[in-house]
């Protein structure tokens, strides 16, 4: 079949040693990505989603989430078009009837057609769902390829006295944008008037640069694989001069210690930032750029604290609420939002990954690119949307 490469073939034939990063524009394979938080999935509630390109439904039955192509095998029309549950455990298709096992994929009758030789010998695609700390993630990818979620989430998100809470909304750029905007120190330039001044005391330099040794890489076998950035190690930039006049300053404070706001960036397989210290010392904001599409990620933002007894769960989840979801989600990450959309239509034709202009401290965007080309399990093609 003749079709369209996803990745323009000149543009990969010029680069190094990231290309699998940017042949990975729907983003990579065989990981876990969270879709939904759990709670919007009530026991016999079915939803469409998507990820990597693929339209996918998903379920909850007695307690468990499963996950289903959403693409009848007869004539490819979505099944999600006119849902028909006759049983809880089953979907029929609206037009001719096939009917499809959610547990399974298997196609257990054709309700029109019930002696049908295709009977119990074909299946739906299917994917396996998971939950954890208040998340639904699914595992897209190959069967034999499914491993511990573990490995696709930042270290620590996983303790069990974690609270994580968060939201999730569509942005509209590709997800590499997203996550390169999380992770690229230099873009502290662009939260210098925050909103989120109003409501603690900051640090915030203008821009700052990684010395030696901020930058670490992490490959363990066993583990998540990621690059972290130590804000320690870096040195700051508090005062943008032009001409011998200084024209903006960073927020700085003598009362706190430590040259920024966060202590420090890491981003992990298969896009996961993890940020220590924020909004505020004590709690940890991790996020995820999802690949819908494209052209679109779902921006996954929760913000994580250790908490030993009710009495704190509520308390973080009181000022969640208040604080840290309209000042830190909504106004801090809007300008990281607006920024990625905004990127996004020198990136569209591929053609940015060559005609961009680095500078050092993007030297960490690198260190990312080259691991996710080396780490990622796999490129979502196109042919896999088939
Ligand atoms: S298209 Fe689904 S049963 Fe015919
Ligand atoms: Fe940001």
């Amino acid at each position: 079949m003749n079709e369209e490469p996803l990745v323009n073939p000149e543009v990969l034939s010029m680069i190094g040693d990231w290309k699998g990063y940017v042949e990975a524009k729907l983003g990579f394979r065989n990981h876990w990505y969270p879709i939904r938080f759990s709670k919007e999935l009530a026991e016999g509630q079915l939803e469409v989603v998507e990820l990597m390109g693929e339209k996918l439904l998903i379920k909850r039955i007695d307690g468990q989430v499963y996950v289903m192509r959403d693409r009848c095998l007869h004539r490819g029309v979505p099944l999600s078009r006119k849902p028909d549950c006759y049983t809880k455990d089953t979907i029929t298709c609206w037009y001719h009837g096939y009917t499809y096992r959610f547990q399974t994929g298997e196609l257990t009758n054709i309700l029109a057609v019930p002696d049908s030789r295709l009977i119990k010998r074909r299946k739906i695609v299917t994917y396996p769902a998971t939950e954890a700390q208040g998340l639904i993630f699914i595992f897209l990818g190959d069967e034999d390829q499914v491993h511990d979620l573990k490995k696709d989430v930042p270290p620590g998100f996983l303790d069990e006295d974690r609270l994580v809470l968060g939201k999730h909304r569509v942005v509209n750029s590709n997800w590499r944008l997203g996550a390169e905007n999380g992770f690229d120190g230099l873009h502290i330039f662009i939260h210098k008037d925050t909103t989120l001044r109003h409501y603690r005391t900051f640090n915030f330099p203008i821009g700052h640069t990684p010395l030696p040794g901020a930058v670490q890489v992490i490959e363990e076998e066993d583990g998540p694989k990621g690059v972290m950035d130590d804000f320690a190690l870096h040195k700051p930039v508090w005062d943008g001069v032009i001409d011998g006049e200084v024209v903006v300053s960073g927020p700085r404070s003598t009362q706190i210690k430590g040259t920024s706001a966060a202590a420090g960036t890491s981003i992990w397989m298969p896009g996961v930032l993890k940020v220590d210290n924020f909004p505020i010392g004590g709690l940890t904001q991790y996020e995820w750029y999802v690949p819908l599409d494209e052209g679109r990620h779902l921006y996954v933002q929760t913000i994580g604290k250790p908490c030993k007894d009710e009495q704190e769960r509520l308390s973080f989840a009181n000022d969640f609420e208040a604080i840290w979801k309209p000042h830190g989600l909504d106004g801090f990450n809007a300008d990281d939002i607006w920024a990625r959309e905004v990127t996004e239509p020198f990136y569209q034709d591929d053609y940015g990954w060559v005609d961009e202009m680095l500078c050092e401290p993007d030297e960490t965007i690198l260190e990312w690119r080259r691991l996710a080309s080396r780490q990622g399990r796999g490129i979502q093609q196109k042919s896999d949307l088939r």
